[in-house]
């Protein structure tokens, strides 16, 4: 913390107001000594607790983090539980039936933390099926099914999982996931934007609750709403999770300790990104290292998969410099350039460059939110550029490239979220010269449902698509994306359901890519 007293200082917080700041902070128990009281060992509830459901996540081959919160009434402040901890017991079993459990224990639910429970197990075999329960007082969770990684040092014969991101409540339904739920996955990814911050409004298809959440305890019933919705709740049941934010779990287009809104005072807008990031470990299947530290909290990791692939995901958000000349879309010019600035903050970097050195991995996927190949909006003579986006950070833009150039990063494909629209893109090292050689691809996923029903003709991403020649593919629907890995090639399916202002939304799968190992960029199938 103290460490970056120098870089509050830059953003006019003075040391005082820090030191306070930081004292109220330091209020909040760590994770060892959270539990001081009495653990309530056999509880009794006026409803069934378990309504958040279950879910996992960040699994490893020895093990995965199983996640449940308990709310009987999730709506209610404190999701209508008493101010005590409560003992929670779970179990893991080869068979669904738990007629062989191979792994249980117990953990103490503590109101501090709103009673979410987030179990590491270990001691499982790599690349196999469990399933897993929690028991309380008298009650019973539902049970989820949930995947071990394959041993570190095997080559498997496929991985398939789904991306997806951008999900708000207001606009509609999520109607990708019951199909998602069909879908054979060993895992599920989110790009962010789980949760949307906004306050409710009338007249559109559900209405969040409340204002714009600002408290820990308004983010939390932010996420009970979205995670009451019960086609969300079913694929965390299914499939574990690898989760990384995007803005709106904090606010919208924010940079580290900026504000977009001008007059917010970087002390106001840390002590809410503290409530947010503590909602968000809560309510996410994370491990221990994820743990919230005050307004701080590491997100980035990998996860490896074998041999075949090795995930980083990353976080763009927390530790970049603000959007450079006042953000949205502007020229190439000015502080794009300013090579200070940066979109992963220098630690992330090293840790993703070292990551990626140390990778046995054939694919090496870059699991982050905002698109690294600089989209051309405007026109050759006028461009505009997302300043938010890896084009605004033009210095950190062309370090990572180079660097996967260079260095000989095998097959690395970028996952994007953000925009809620897809797009194939090639990566090359230098964009203004057609020679240059390809360093990798980018995969942009569609929202899930923001942007409404999506699939119409968007006239400037249309003239976008024609004019920038590394793109292959764009459209506006929205849905996922299903990926197959094998040890020679990728295949992504770009899934779209036609409307999500209803329920019940057909499948379409709108095209197919291919990228073979060795051979960056991602050809149409
Ligand atoms: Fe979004």
């Amino acid at each position: 913390m103290v460490r970056g007293v120098p870089q509050l200082r830059r953003y006019g917080i003075e040391r005082r107001e820090f030191l306070r700041y930081l004292a109220a902070v330091s209020a909040i128990p760590s994770l060892p000594n959270l539990v001081t009281g009495q653990v309530v060992e056999r509880p009794t509830f006026a409803a069934n607790p378990f309504t958040l459901g279950v879910a996992s996540g960040d699994p490893e081959p020895n093990g995965v983090v199983l996640w449940t919160r308990l709310a009987p009434r999730p709506l209610e402040p404190f999701g209508g539980m008493p101010a005590e901890a409560v003992l929670v017991r779970w179990e893991v079993a080869a068979d669904e039936a738990f007629t062989d459990i191979v792994r249980s224990g117990a953990t103490p639910a503590v109101p501090q933390l709103g009673h979410s429970v987030h179990v590491e197990v270990d001691g499982l075999e790599p690349h196999r099926w469990y399933f897993y329960r929690f028991h309380t007082g008298p009650e019973t969770s539902p049970v989820g099914r949930t995947r071990t990684a394959p041993a570190v040092d095997v080559l498997p014969e496929r991985l398939r999982f789904a991306f997806t991101s951008c999900q708000h409540y207001e606009v509609g339904y999520f109607n990708g996931y019951p199909h998602m739920q069909q879908e054979d996955l060993d895992l599920v990814v989110h790009l962010g934007d789980y949760i949307y911050e906004y306050a409710g409004n009338e007249n559109r298809v559900r209405k969040h609750l409340g204002g714009e959440i600002n408290s820990l305890n308004e983010y939390r019933l932010r996420y009970a709403q979205y995670r009451l919705d019960e086609d969300l709740q079913e694929t965390h049941r299914l499939f574990p999770w690898l989760v990384t934010w995007d803005d709106h779990e904090f606010d919208n287009n924010y940079a580290n300790l900026v504000s977009e809104e001008d007059g917010v005072s970087p002390e106001a807008f840390l002590a809410r990104r503290m409530n947010a990031y503590q909602a968000y470990y809560e309510f996410m299947p994370l491990r221990r290292r994820s743990f919230p530290q005050g307004p701080n909290m590491t997100l980035y990791r990998s996860c490896r998969f074998g041999r075949l692939a090795e995930f980083s995901m990353l976080d763009t958000r927390q530790y970049r410099t603000d959007q450079p000349n006042g953000d949205h879309q502007k020229p190439l010019e000015g502080k794009v350039f300013d090579p200070r600035a940066t979109i992963l903050g220098e630690q992330q970097e090293y840790w993703l460059m070292a990551t990626l050195l140390q990778s046995q991995a054939t694919w090496n996927v870059l699991a982050q939110q905002v698109m690294v190949a600089p989209l051309n909006r405007g026109t050759p003579e006028e461009g505009r550029y997302s300043m938010d986006q890896w084009p605004g950070y033009d210095v950190s833009r062309r370090r990572l490239l180079r660097f996967l150039h260079e260095r000989r990063v095998p097959n690395p494909v970028v996952l994007t979220g953000d925009i809620h629209l897809n797009w194939v893109n090639d990566l090359q090292l230098d964009f203004a010269d057609a020679a240059s050689p390809l360093v990798g691809t980018e995969l942009v996923g569609t929202s899930m449902n923001n942007g409404g029903n999506g699939g119409n003709h968007i006239e400037e991403y249309e003239r976008a698509a024609r004019q920038n020649d590394f793109v292959k593919w764009y459209n506006s629907n929205r849905g996922y994306v299903s990926c197959e890995l094998t040890p020679t090639s990728w295949t992504s399916h770009f899934r779209t359901t036609p409307f999500v202002d209803r329920r019940g939304s057909p499948l379409e799968t709108k095209a197919t890519f291919v990228i073979e190992q060795g051979r960056p960029g991602a050809e149409r199938a």
